[in-house]
């Protein structure tokens, strides 16, 4: 049987990187920032952290201040590599066939719902690809959405100017059988030009994370609900998994 690793077609690049940005403001990813340095402190993680699917460097950006020399990043597109090695060492690849030796980080952070965005079936394999390259005792932050939370919204349509005069439309479904939305993302450039793409993000439960950690080796030591560090709730919008790869 041959796995899809294949990731949303048209989305990355250029489109994705002009219509996230604006929802993603600097005082979010310093917070995110804080927390990432805080969690990897408290689990004692050594050495270095990779940023897995680290898109244009926010999170890297944060990292690089409060842990010198210690992050690295991975992202196939090479538009967000360009820029995100303005703030640390980045490594243009495929996160499911990771370039690095075995144990060669004593963690990894995956944020905004990267690995929601393949087929389920792929999961496993960039889990596996992180158990080879994390050191035992070594540590994962998976961050997404929780179910529960696209539920509540199963047509969050988007339809605005974004601050460069761009137009975003968003259509976004939710599908309750397989726990996905499907998008489209529309985008015209003040100068006319157009882009789109289709994709799904799916959703994962925390016992969906329990399971898939658990068959690569990995223990969830916690979850949050937000980057204050609180439960996870019905309230909120974040879910965000810390698993210790076992020794
Ligand atoms: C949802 S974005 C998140 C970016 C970043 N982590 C953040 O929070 O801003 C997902 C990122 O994964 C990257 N990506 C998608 N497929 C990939 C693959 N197969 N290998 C490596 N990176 C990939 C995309 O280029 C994009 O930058």
């Amino acid at each position: 049987m041959t796995i899809s690793t294949e990731g949303p077609r048209g989305l990355f690049g250029e489109l994705y990187l002009r219509s996230s940005r604006p929802f993603l403001p600097e005082h979010v990813s310093v917070a995110e920032g804080d927390y990432l340095a805080a969690r990897f402190a408290e689990g004692q993680a050594t050495g270095l952290l990779l940023d897995l699917g680290c898109g244009h460097g926010r999170h890297l950006g944060q990292l690089a201040g409060r842990l010198p020399g210690r992050v690295v990043g991975v992202d196939l597109d090479p538009l967000s590599v360009a820029e995100a090695r303005a703030v640390a060492p980045v490594t243009r690849a495929d996160l499911f066939r990771l370039p690095f030796r075995r144990d060669a980080f004593g963690g990894s952070l995956c944020w905004y719902n990267t690995l929601g965005m393949f087929e389920d079936e792929a999961v496993p394999v960039a889990l596996a690809e992180l158990a080879r390259c994390v050191r035992s005792g070594g540590w994962v932050i998976v961050h997404g959405t929780p179910p529960h939370a696209a539920q509540r919204q199963p047509e969050a349509n988007y339809d605005g100017q974004l601050p460069d005069g761009s137009h975003l439309v968003e259509q976004v479904r939710f599908e309750e059988a397989r726990r996905r939305d499907q998008l489209t993302r529309h985008l015209t450039l003040p100068d006319g030009r157009f882009m789109a793409a289709s994709f799904f993000i799916r959703y994962y439960a925390v016992s969906e994370w329990e399971a898939l950690f658990d068959a690569a080796g990995f223990e969830v030591r916690w979850v949050h609900g937000g980057v204050d560090g609180s439960p996870l709730g019905d309230a909120s919008v974040d879910q965000i998994v810390g698993a210790q790869k076992r020794g």
